[in-house]
């Protein structure tokens, strides 16, 4: 059965124990539906409070939201803050310097701590390091590092000095990153030698120069390296600066620059159904706010807590729940420079043990794959060690199948912590629908009820409500204040893709299709509903990587589809026809192989098809339309219902349901 369907058939429910209800801050479903309906009354209100409690302005807001000009809304307007001061200098002048902000574990297992009075300090070096370099408010900096405090300093010190960063995932190739750089306008880029991860060091500091090599990005004038391994790098005397020796001299104290909450914090690519990845930009006020508000609501977050998000920093789940929301609480959080299965698949639960994990905040891909490894070898299986003090549980970024989701509950929270299903976006900035732990009746597979405030809703193709119980079109209702501001260069793109008109432009079209249970109201996503793919809880347009198949010499066209796959998901299958005869046998294999990597090099290794089948030819209409529905029961390896009269040559059918 599938997953959606497994869930829409799920009975089983867990309301939070007694327990859990008594000591958490939203307690009982009474204070829930008290906070979402204080929001439905005084919408601006119900914002403003929140605003003023969470975060510490410069100069206080006196406008709300501003729709004048929607769909580009502004929050807070007129506001003045910075996002680093409320990260650190707050906690450090309240008297909290030195609790401690991250425990930072490497790959090899070596942990290091640092206080906020500590991390406040590199922050202000560096900022200031980064302003003698001439880099200024308004200037765009991109990160390209690996999981490292110095990745937080960086993205911080951005912050403090009002430089929008723009982290660009490790995993991403040369081109991937010459493409972020161009696009953004990036004046200096923030580099390492390598990374380690699994006990293998990765390169960066190469790829960067390749990016550099390709042009369009003349505007970068620095690339800071951190020394992570010592690994040998080459060196480009006008451009290249060591980090360690840039902050060596620096004062440890820099005034924050005041922005309007406005100002954006940052832009992070995604990936979107056509063309390019999309710049989505953030902004300060409003973001920071929902970075910190989500964190204390969706995680019962208290101040003895010790969190940890596993995400990498070049994914929003590692800004908003690394970089930003647990540092603006004063927050201790534990960050994890390797992988869940090195030394061995005990890793993480190693990791909880060792630093008394409360919080935990992982993807279901590597729940999944962690069951596996579980199951294969009880040493390291979660009940091999001391979880007790993990208090709650969550997953991001995909759907979690009900089996995982009764795994993750019995063996690693020990059947007595709640799960937080986080359903949100890059675009939406934080947790959108999801259950809170001291309230919410847990179903396994459902994301349930959205936050106070959020105004989420099922419609039709044409924008209107359809009842629960029947599927349909995920959207907004209102602007919230972590919303995407623009697509970075591109407003029409903004406009278009989130606002569309086909909806009557005033909802916000999130891109996946979800139902309401008819019962409780609880939300289901059953998926994109656009040409996305969701592999490992990253996101990934199919023409993205056509664009970089048909780039390849050897490839006349390409058509790439999902096919569920039970470890990460989805997985990509690609069809590709070459200029030259189909291939077979040991040919084929081995030119699958070649277009592997090579869409790893365009791309990054998270692109590559799992699946590449050849054919003559694609399966198309009259008009020349590839028909995605047929290839995609194709790549599931399902009988053709479909009506294929239409095609030119029914053969192809054959030809392209083998695998290779
Ligand atoms: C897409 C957003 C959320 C931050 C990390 C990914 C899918 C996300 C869930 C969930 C089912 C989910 C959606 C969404 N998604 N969370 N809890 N259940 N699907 O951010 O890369 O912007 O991807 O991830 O399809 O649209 P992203």
């Amino acid at each position: 059965m599938s997953t959606i369907e497994s869930v829409l058939h799920e009975s089983r429910v867990f309301p939070p124990s007694a327990d859990v209800v008594a000591n958490a801050a939203i307690s009982g479903m009474d204070a829930y539906r008290a906070l979402a309906a204080e929001a439905e009354r005084d919408y601006e209100g119900f914002w403003a409070k929140l605003a003023r409690e969470t975060l510490t302005w410069h100069k206080p807001f006196t406008k709300v939201l501003d729709e004048a000009n929607a769909p580009f809304c502004t929050w807070f307007e007129d506001g003045e803050l910075n996002a680093s001061y409320n990260s650190l200098d707050r906690h450090v002048e309240a008297g909290k310097g030195g609790t401690v902000a991250i425990i930072f574990e490497a790959d090899d297992g070596t942990v290091t701590r640092v206080t906020y009075q500590d991390l406040l300090q590199r922050v202000c070096r560096f900022a200031n390091a980064l302003k003698k370099r001439g880099v200024k408010k308004g200037d765009r900096v991109v990160i390209y590092m690996p999981m490292s405090i110095e990745g937080v300093v960086a993205m911080q010190a951005c912050a403090r000095i009002g430089a929008p960063h723009s982290v660009v995932f490790g995993g991403f190739s040369s081109k991937s990153l010459n493409e972020r750089l161009v696009d953004v306008g990036a004046v200096a880029l923030i580099t390492s030698d390598e990374q380690m991860r699994g006990g293998k060091a990765l390169p960066l500091k190469s790829i960067a120069d390749e990016a550099l090599a390709m042009g369009g990005c003349e505007a970068v004038k620095s690339v800071i390296v951190y020394r992570r391994t010592g690994g040998k790098v080459a060196w480009n005397e006008s451009r290249d600066l060591w980090m360690h020796e840039l902050v060596a001299n620096e004062s440890d104290t820099c005034t924050p620059e005041w922005v309007s909450a406005e100002h954006p914090l940052f832009v992070l690519y995604t990936s979107g159904s056509t063309g390019r990845p999309k710049g989505v930009q953030h902004s300060t006020g409003g973001y920071v706010l929902w970075a910190a508000q989500t964190l204390k609501w969706t995680f019962d977050w208290k101040p003895t807590d010790i969190f940890w998000c596993t995400a990498d920093i070049g994914w929003i789940t590692g800004h908003t729940y690394i970089a930003y929301g647990p540092l603006a609480l004063g927050a201790t959080q534990v960050m994890f420079e390797g992988v869940p299965t090195y030394p061995d698949g005990g890793r993480f639960w190693n990791m909880i043990e060792k630093h008394k994990v409360t919080l935990f905040y992982t993807a279901p891909t590597a729940i999944r794959s962690l069951i596996k490894i579980a199951d294969a070898d009880a040493k390291v299986h979660p009940k091999s060690y001391d979880l007790s003090s993990l208090r709650v549980l969550g997953t991001v970024g995909e759907p979690i199948n009900p089996e995982a989701w009764m795994w993750y509950y019995e063996n690693v929270g020990g059947a007595r912590c709640p799960i937080v299903d986080t359903w949100w976006q890059t675009e939406t900035g934080g947790h959108m629908i999801t259950p809170l732990p001291g309230a919410t009746p847990l179903v396994p597979g459902s994301c349930t009820l959205p936050l106070p405030g959020i105004m989420a809703a099922i419609v039709d193709e044409t924008g209107q409500d359809v009842p629960n119980g029947q599927g349909g079109i995920l959207v907004v209702k209102r602007p919230w204040p972590s919303m995407i501001r623009t697509i970075w260069g591109d407003p029409d793109r903004f406009k278009k893709s989130y606002y569309p008109e086909e909806l009557g432009g005033k909802l916000y079209l999130a891109g996946d299709g979800s139902v309401r249970d008819k019962a409780t109201g609880n939300f289901t996503i059953m998926g994109r509903i656009d040409d996305v793919l969701n592999v490992s809880g990253h996101r990934l347009g199919t023409m993205e990587i056509e664009s970089a198949l048909v780039a390849n010499p050897l490839v006349a066209e390409a058509a790439v589809v999902g096919r569920p796959d039970e470890t990460t998901g989805e997985a990509v299958v690609a069809f590709v026809v070459l200029k030259s005869a189909r291939p077979m046998g040991d040919d084929a294999a081995k030119l699958a192989n070649e277009l592997r990597a090579w869409v790893g090099k365009e791309i990054g290794p998270i692109a590559k098809p799992k699946d590449i089948r050849f054919g003559d030819n694609l399966p198309k209409t009259r008009s020349g339309k590839i028909m995605r529905r047929l290839l995609r029961s194709l790549a599931k390896g399902e009988a053709i219902t479909q009506d294929v009269s239409t095609l030119e040559n029914p053969a192809i059918l054959d030809q392209l349901g083998e695998s290779l």
